[in-house]
């Protein structure tokens, strides 16, 4: 596939405000998702977030590989479904995460390999935001931001409440559940169009010079008929990174299931083998550094 155009970067500061926008301090802010590194609550059209704590995260990263492994053994449906819905994945961690914090002595969450792990992940995390921020604020690529003055807001679940001082455009919903809805309706050929959407989207961005390594459905969300990015702590601008990213990827003959899509497509394996191939001729070395931006 031809590599399209870049679109012209539209940089921005992000938007500064004298005050918290009304909606979010006017009642309870509802948790609307989470991720290893956060967790999400929402008001009608903001979301504000709680950074999970160094040893939150760590248990989480630790547990989730373990049940990666033992997810292999689980008996069909319910392995099944904890592949295919990583949220589903997450709150069953969060369960045996609060357990495991207690149980495990504090030396063995920061042994060296673990403390690895983390180095990167938080290494990755600061240089995706950063990137983002130069690169794609004010573009249509990622949900708008704005700032304020601390303010302190009421959350449902613990702690209960969470200072904040910045809030991100709240999206439609995840890429993932959006598709998830067009399968329960039959819309399958929007759901096909949406899949090209997400391809034409990465090439946006590596038109830019950024480079997803975390490009799950559901780091992907959805405003009107626009695909963002909601998770920048993969984003990269090296090459050396691009590359290896691609390399694992070769290996996988069936990229939508890998996006979690092995499920909703079971019925139109004819779509599941278009997506592969346009996946193919689109996420391999040629064509990414056909679009990445001369040096
Ligand atoms: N702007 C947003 N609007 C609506 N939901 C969001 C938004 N940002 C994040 N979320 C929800 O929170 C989840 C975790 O966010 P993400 O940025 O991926 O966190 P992490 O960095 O911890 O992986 C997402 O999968 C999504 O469900
Ligand atoms: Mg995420």
């Amino acid at each position: 596939m031809a590599p399209q155009p870049a679109r012209i970067p539209a940089p921005a500061e992000p938007q500064v405000l004298g005050e918290i926008p009304e909606e979010l301090t006017g009642g309870t802010l509802r948790r609307l998702g989470e991720g290893i590194g956060k967790v999400v609550y929402a008001s009608e059209h903001w979301v504000v977030h709680r950074e999970r704590s160094p040893r939150e995260i760590t248990a989480l990263i630790v547990l989730w590989k373990a049940l990666r492994r033992l997810e292999r053994f689980l008996p069909g449906a319910w392995g099944i479904r904890l592949r295919e819905r990583p949220s589903r994945r997450i709150r069953f961690l969060r369960v045996l995460v609060h357990g495991a914090i207690l149980i495990v002595p504090r030396a063995l969450w920061y042994g060296s390999h673990i403390r690895s792990v983390l180095m990167v992940y938080h290494r990755n995390r600061v240089r995706g935001e950063r990137l983002a921020q130069i690169h794609l604020t004010g573009s249509d690529l990622i949900p708008k931001r704005i700032e304020f003055p601390p303010t302190r807001v009421s959350i449902g679940g613990w702690p209960g409440w969470l200072m904040v001082s910045e809030a991100t455009e709240r999206v439609d919903g995840t890429l993932h559940q959006k598709m998830t809805q067009l399968a329960r309706e039959d819309r399958f050929v929007e759901l096909e169009a949406w899949l090209d959407r997400l391809l034409q989207t990465r090439r946006d961005g590596w038109s830019r010079g950024l480079f997803s390594t975390d490009a799950h459905l559901k780091n992907f969300g959805t405003i009107g008929d626009r695909i963002v990015l909601l998770d920048t702590g993969g984003l990269t601008n090296r090459l050396s990174d691009v590359e290896e990213r691609l390399r694992a990827e070769e290996s996988a003959s069936r990229p939508h299931a890998r996006l979690g899509l092995g499920t909703l497509l079971a019925d139109h394996p004819d779509i599941a083998w278009r997506f592969d191939q346009k996946w193919k001729a689109s996420v391999n070395r040629e064509t990414v550094l056909g679009c990445w931006p001369a040096a």
